[in-house]
């Protein structure tokens, strides 16, 4: 099965991903990119609708050439239109291709003369091997990689300051989310909250480098409810797909948890972790 994004739901979250990603990572790549010869080339895979290149180009230096993929045509010409007149950290406008493409083999993705190899909300969908199929490309070309918005697999309701607010039921629906999470996404069985680990040890096993940090996603009661209400129905759908017998509980636990966050009663938080990893010299 081969997974698509709507682009009013990447819309939605890239304010939050914008918030919550770390910025010492992205300063760390603009200092291990900066001997690297110019113009940088950056390869964003699962580029989507280009929320990645409009939050990182003006942290790196310039001149940039970003090479945009996707299997989604949609997304990329989305991307296209909004990347156009980004900047580069000394004021230069990016360069910047859109490659429609498979990702299922990395190498295809990621050029021989990649520098940075980046993306943003793609690497719960993959499998083992393919991270270490991937940490593998990046060696073999030399690039850096900096992997933002991973989900670490534990997103919990929060009360008014930030306090987890978590019954039996939450618990209980959390793993069977966590089910769901694992099913293949199109790059074989996906690697849902194991994600991180599993990046950590490719490019550990590659001799990057690493340094990491987490970004998740903190939306207090009564903020980013758009988001927020998203969020609930998206686990309500993926929920009555893992599990149809359950279907009542499902809905009662929905109703109930979505209107707190409608009353601003209750917020949400959602694990991330981002990573840089550099090539060891
Ligand atoms: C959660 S979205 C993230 C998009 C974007 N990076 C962002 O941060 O908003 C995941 C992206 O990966 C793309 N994708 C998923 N599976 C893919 C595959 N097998 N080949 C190419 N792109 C894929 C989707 O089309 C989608 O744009």
């Amino acid at each position: 099965m081969s997974e698509r994004f709507e682009c009013d739901w990447l819309a939605l979250r890239e304010p939050a991903d914008a918030a919550a990603r770390d910025r010492t990572l992205a300063a760390r790549a603009r200092d291990g990119l900066a001997a690297r010869p110019k113009p940088l080339r950056i390869a964003d895979l699962g580029a989507g609708s280009g929320a990645n290149p409009r939050f990182l180009a003006p942290y790196l230096p310039g001149p940039q050439h970003w090479r945009l993929v996707d299997h989604d045509p949609q997304l990329l010409n989305r991307a296209a239109s909004r990347v156009v007149g980004v900047r580069d950290a000394d004021g230069t406008p990016i360069r910047f291709e859109a490659c429609r493409l498979d990702l299922s083999d990395p190498s295809a993705a990621i050029t021989d003369d990649t520098d940075l190899a980046t993306a943003s909300a793609l690497l719960d969908l993959v499998s083992d091997a393919w991270m270490h199929a991937l940490a593998g490309r990046c060696a073999e070309v030399g690039c850096a990689a900096l992997w933002t918005m991973t989900i670490d697999g534990d997103w919990h309701f929060t009360g008014p300051d930030g306090d987890r607010i978590q019954d039996g039921d939450d618990a209980a629906i959390l793993s069977l989310y966590q089910a769901h999470q694992a099913r293949d996404k199109g790059l074989g069985r996906a690697l849902g909250g194991a994600a991180p680990k599993s990046l950590r040890a490719a490019f550990a096993d590659h001799g990057f480098n690493i340094a990491e940090a987490p970004s998740p996603w903190r939306l207090l009661p009564g903020q980013r409810q758009p988001l927020a209400l998203a969020l609930v129905d998206g686990w309500r759908d993926a929920l009555l797909e893992q599990a149809p017998e359950e279907a009542r509980r499902i809905e009662a636990w929905w109703r109930n948890r979505r209107a707190g966050i409608q009353a601003g009663r209750l917020g949400i938080e959602v694990g991330h972790v981002d990573m840089f990893a550099e090539p060891s010299p």
